[in-house]
């Protein structure tokens, strides 16, 4: 597989950047700017782009000049654009005039890097200082009012520079394209059907005839790990949905049937419900109540991997995002045991695999689908570990579980019947444990309020509160007071993150 490398100094955008250039077909790492020389030399990639980042070029910067010697085509943009020439000789100056926004970018000299791109396209530059004098042997491809070298290049080193901002840029794709597919001639090579086939042969080599466990939780993530593997090893996995009696309505039963019945995969459910409930009882403190489901899960699937003896390897459902917020540590496919937080150290297992790791989560669901496994499974919304036992605040008991579950349910029936469910990113409702006054067939009752969440987001680090239309709402709630006895009032939570978190606990 080709490689096209993104050296990253902490702009907010060079994430999405990777993602832009994986989408038009070639695999793209991301790595610190202060990664090693030779580290990068033995990647053999086919390009390096200098990404964004916050700080003035005038700051120190620990990237080494020789990079850009060793005939490794290479395209900076906004800061690293500014790298470019101040560290081959340029001359960068501070900014005295404002900011000004949307300035028009008048090209000056045909290039591939703007085939297809007329001039007069706006562009903004949100950087402290700007390039004031090219080095020797660029030349400007573009100017804007007040940036004379707003792109340019060295066409025979192959070395571009793009000095204003790709993030809001209308002809960002076009650039990338042209970077990829006119300027290095990139092959296109990255699919997914080219990932699962490669990853498939990888893995079967590496695991040989030996066992191979896996702990599925339901997630996407873990459901994709385990499939893939299963597509490699087959019979030589074994997987484990621990019931922790805190999952959503059917749940359980619906890993069983696509993973179990539909594949044929050697799926062992445990009940361990009594388990946890009994470590729950009384426990009404969030963080306890994480700290407790956590430890308990890791006992369970410990007691569950001495029954089956000695396993080879561990599957893990890490994904890149996870690898990048780690500081990038390791790049192979297996790593040893002791460098994973988390699952128990104490299974007897001799190396990890992590077979999704250099995946995003979408293209984690576009190997999902390669791989044959049903929509339901692929976009599932996400679920966090603890369940719902952080779903029912304060104290959990099995009632109030069962409760929470049917309402949460008719929430999940209704939001699909109203064909929202794919626009919104979670959805869930809440039992409260604050009980109010309410009359049904003319009774009076006491019980429970009922919490409705929505919400739309891309990473979960913020979430806006989803507008859903009064008549959904209106049906969610006369079917769980009709339906849900215990719960007489029901609300909705209108508050975005932040200044609340998703979850409620
Ligand atoms: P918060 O509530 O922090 O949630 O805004 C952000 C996202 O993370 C999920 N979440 C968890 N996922 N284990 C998980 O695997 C957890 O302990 C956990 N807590 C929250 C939450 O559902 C939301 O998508």
């Amino acid at each position: 597989m080709q490689t096209v490398i993104v050296l990253d100094l902490g702009g907010q955008h060079n994430q999405h950047l990777v993602r832009r250039i994986r989408s038009a077909g070639v695999y793209c790492e991301i790595m610190p700017y202060s990664t090693d020389i030779e580290r990068i030399k033995a990647l053999n990639p086919i390009a390096i782009i200098f990404a964004g980042g916050r700080n003035s070029v005038l700051d120190t910067c620990s990237l080494t000049p020789s990079i850009l010697n060793l005939g490794i085509p290479i395209l900076g943009i906004g800061y690293g654009a500014q790298l470019i020439a101040h560290i081959t000789g340029g001359y960068i100056g501070k900014n005295n005039t404002p900011l000004v926004n949307a300035q028009s970018l008048e090209l000056c000299l045909a290039s591939p890097l703007f085939d297809g791109i007329p001039s007069g396209s706006a562009t903004d530059f949100p950087l402290t200082v700007h390039i004031g004098e090219l080095p020797k042997g660029f030349s400007s491809l573009a100017t804007t009012s007040n940036h004379p070298f707003a792109a340019f290049a060295n066409e025979q080193k192959r070395i571009y520079g793009i000095e204003f901002s790709l993030e809001q840029y209308e002809y960002t794709n076009q650039i990338i394209n042209n970077f990829l597919y006119k300027i290095i001639e990139a092959k296109g090579d990255w699919t997914m059907a080219n990932f699962v086939a490669s990853m498939t042969a990888k893995i079967r080599q590496k695991v040989g005839n030996k066992s191979v466990l896996c702990a599925m939780s339901g997630g996407v993530d873990s459901a994709v790990a385990a499939a893939l593997v299963y597509r490699a090893v087959g019979s030589q996995l074994t997987s484990v949905l621990v019931d922790h009696g805190l999952m959503r309505k059917n749940e359980c039963q619906e890993v069983i049937k696509v993973f179990r019945d539909g594949l044929g995969m050697n799926l062992i459910l445990v009940d361990a419900e009594e388990r946890f409930l009994a470590k729950l009882a009384g426990v009404s403190d969030p963080e306890t109540k994480r700290k407790i489901i956590g430890n308990e899960f890791i006992r369970v699937f410990e007691d569950e991997g001495k029954k089956l003896g000695k396993v080879d390897f561990l599957v893990q459902g890490t994904i890149y995002p996870d690898i990048i917020e780690s500081g990038f540590e390791g790049a192979e496919l297996v790593k040893s045991h002791h460098n994973v937080g988390g699952l128990p150290s104490v299974i007897d297992f001799e190396e990890i695999i992590e077979p999704l790791r250099d995946l995003f989560k979408d293209e984690v669901r576009q190997v999902g689908f390669e791989l044959g496994l049903p929509k339901e499974v692929v976009m599932r919304q996400p679920f966090p570990g603890p369940g719902l036992g952080i779903r029912v605040i304060g104290d959990i008991t099995k009632d109030k579980l069962d409760l929470l579950r049917d309402a949460d349910a008719i929430l999940r029936e209704e939001i699909a019947l109203a064909g929202l469910n794919e626009q919104i990113w979670q959805y869930f409702a809440v039992l409260t444990n604050m009980k109010s006054v309410g009359v049904t067939a003319d009774k009076r009752t006491y019980d429970y309020t009922l919490a409705l969440r929505a919400v739309t987001s891309i990473d979960a680090m913020t979430a806006e509160w989803v507008r859903i239309p009064y008549p959904v709402l209106e049906k969610i709630s006369t079917r769980i007071s009709n339906e849900c006895k215990g719960i007489n009032r029901i609300v909705y939570d209108i508050t975005s993150k932040p200044p609340a978190t998703i979850e409620w606990e």
